[in-house]
């Protein structure tokens, strides 16, 4: 969704903003804009549609300033236009501000503002309100900060708000309430930006802003105040990736680098959490036996692929701990009061860690007195940064808006949470522990081969790319993966496709089954493998082209389907981590074929910070 840049310092604004506002495009956006202070002036360029055209709009003019401010922004108030586009300003464009999140109270404050002290509005923004304040209060405050701070108690919402002054042109003030903030610390220059990836060129170090705070930014002071402007000190944190992580090296599409990368990044979340005797240690998790005998129940909380990864972590958790699991999908449970006590354990799964959703049910069943665990990618997000324990999926910067090397490290993450459980509960024997380890560490090694192999997924979707609707069957795990392979086809390729369990195909959908129709048939499962051949063979014998995912070895399925795509051999327990690769694959070079923007479909953002 949206994003911000600012930079103080002594080189060109315009450069480091433009730069890391490109770098922070994966996000989604529909247009774009930069704020400098020149010679004691605002001076504002925006554009509707992407970065290149608020390049081309600047065409020559050197923007030369020391201190500016960018975004990105997802339309939510008032449609993208640029008019719409930030930054916005005050009425007599003295200050400029940028602001990722929304003002709840926007349409009260607007009233006020325009009945009241007769101030014309120029967007349709809930952001111009901000701007407008701050103005106001800058004609009683002796800085831009007072003036900042004095506007954010008369909004609620969430905000992420970074501001500059005509007047006093050295720096940049920024707060943060439930959208995400970060400092950049350089050298006689220092960042701001909604997020990491942005600054990954220019900084090693960074601080994280809490939610409440302010910071002042000067070329070589940062001050971070909490919400009664009490100075704070922050330790530094050290960004351990670097600027490679965020670009394509040579790949086509960041979708199609973020695929081939998993190998790695599954290795990377294992390897990690064991010791050098082959011991878990459960880096950020503190649950002990007698935490984790004390609870009767998990939710499993998440959205999207995110949820996806929770459906398999339920299988695993009931499997292993034998405790009961609820998955749930976050925009729903946070409005159907579930039972939730101090006896529940509450699992957020979350790329970003920003996903309002995700934040806004954590935050519901910490009310009610539940332990916060989060899977979380982004170190330092908000998601992490409110929990009680914390494993980070250690995937590195994930830029394609479709979700891949995320998805598979969540899942590695709850096959090691749930083999915590079961050992420290003694619900699982340490034989078992180790064989299941032993092969879990072959994961990574069996990808790479498999990865190395696939050309055929390529052309298969030469093949079929036409189709107008796809439907994905599966029983078991396979299910849980068939619902993220029909997400991942119909978000980046815009085909309508649909998953469903196999065995509940007859109680309806199976009256959609026509000749032709393609179905994508999970067959991982030893023990479903017959049940799974007859559901093959029901759709098949409606005329539907069957494209089966099954083991090396499980050959039976070929007199069935059409084609049958395998996956080297493994445990049944062990296959999400294999099978959901091909449909990775599929719907990349389905939606490659069907021309359409894959890093970046419409519609979509990477991370969803609004409701
Ligand atoms: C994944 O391909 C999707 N783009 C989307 O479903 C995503 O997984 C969801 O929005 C959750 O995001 P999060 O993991 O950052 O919370």
């Amino acid at each position: 969704m949206c994003g911000i840049v600012g930079y103080v310092g002594r080189n060109n604004a315009k450069e480091v903003i433009l730069d890391g506002l490109t770098k922070l495009e994966y996000r989604g956006y529909d247009s774009a804009g930069i704020a400098v202070v020149q010679e004691g002036k605002i001076n504002i360029k925006k554009h509707v549609g992407g970065i290149e055209n608020l390049k081309n709009l600047i065409g020559k003019d050197p923007l030369k300033s020391h201190t500016g401010i960018g975004h990105t922004r997802w339309a939510t108030h008032g449609a993208p236009s640029d008019i719409n586009a930030h930054p916005h300003t005050d009425e007599d464009e003295t200050i400029a501000i940028v602001h990722n999140g929304i003002i709840e109270n926007y349409i009260e404050l607007k009233n006020v503002l325009t009945e009241k002290l007769n101030i014309k509005f120029k967007s349709e923004t809930d952001t111009e309100v901000i701007a407008h304040l701050i103005g106001l209060y800058m004609k009683d405050s002796d800085t831009l900060e007072d003036a900042v701070y004095k506007a954010t108690l008369d909004m609620r919402g969430a905000y992420a708000i970074v501001a500059i002054s005509a007047k006093d042109p050295d720096k940049i003030v920024a707060v943060r309430k439930d959208a995400p903030l970060v400092v950049g610390l350089g050298k006689g220059s220092n960042y701001v930006a909604s997020d990491i990836p942005a600054l990954l060129k220019y900084v090693k170090k960074l601080y994280l802003i809490e939610n409440n705070e302010m910071v002042i930014v000067r070329p070589d002071k940062v001050e971070i105040f909490d919400e009664n402007r009490r100075p704070i000190e922050r330790e530094e944190f050290n960004i351990t990736w670097d600027a490679d992580a965020a670009e394509k090296e040579g790949y086509e599409h960041f979708m199609l680098k973020e695929i081939y990368e998993q190998p790695k990044s599954i290795r990377e979340a294992i390897t990690r959490r064991l010791d050098e005797s082959g011991k878990l240690k459960m880096d950020g998790i503190a649950l002990d036996y007698s935490d984790l005998n004390k609870i009767r129940k998990i939710y499993i909380v998440a959205c999207g692929t995110a949820y996806h990864a929770g459906l398999v972590g339920k299988y695993l958790i009931e499997k292993f701990a034998k405790i009961p699991v609820e998955v749930d999908v976050a925009s729903e449970f946070r409005y159907r009061d579930p039972i939730v006590d101090d006896s529940t354990l509450f699992i957020a799964i979350s790329q970003s860690g920003e996903t309002l959703d995700t934040l806004e049910a954590l935050r519901e069943a910490k009310r009610k007195g539940a332990r916060i665990l989060s899977v979380v990618n982004v170190v330092g997000s908000s998601v992490a940064r409110e929990s009680d324990d914390v494993f980070y999926t250690w995937a590195g910067p994930e830029i394609a808006v479709a979700s891949t090397k995320a998805y598979t490290t969540q899942l590695t993450c709850m096959y090691l949470l749930a083999l915590h459980m079961g050992l420290t509960l003694g619900r699982l024997t340490e034989e078992y522990f180790n064989s299941f380890m032993e092969e879990l560490l072959e994961i990574p090694a069996k990808l790479e081969d498999y990865l190395n192999n696939s050309k055929e997924i390529e052309e298969l979707a030469k093949k079929l790319y036409n189709r107008d609707q796809v439907f994905f069957i599966g029983r078991g795990l396979d299910s849980a993966i068939s619902y993220e392979g029909s997400l991942k086809l119909k978000e980046i390729s815009y085909i309508n496709s649909f998953a469903i369990a196999a065995g509940e195909l007859k109680h309806g959908t199976i009256a959609l089954m026509e000749p032709g129709t393609l179905v994508l048939a999970l067959a991982t499962q030893d023990f479903l493998y017959e049940k799974m051949l007859s559901n093959v063979q029901e759709i098949k014998a409606r005329g539907a082209y069957v494209v089966a995912v099954a083991k090396e070895g499980n050959e039976a399925i070929e007199a069935q389907a059409n084609h049958v795509i395998y996956i080297p051999n493994c445990s049944d327990g062990l296959t999400p981590l294999l099978s959901v690769v091909p449909l990775q694959l599929f719907s990349y070079y389905v939606a490659k074929e069907r021309g359409c923007n894959i890093d970046k479909p419409k519609n979509l953002a990477k991370s969803v910070t609004v409701e």
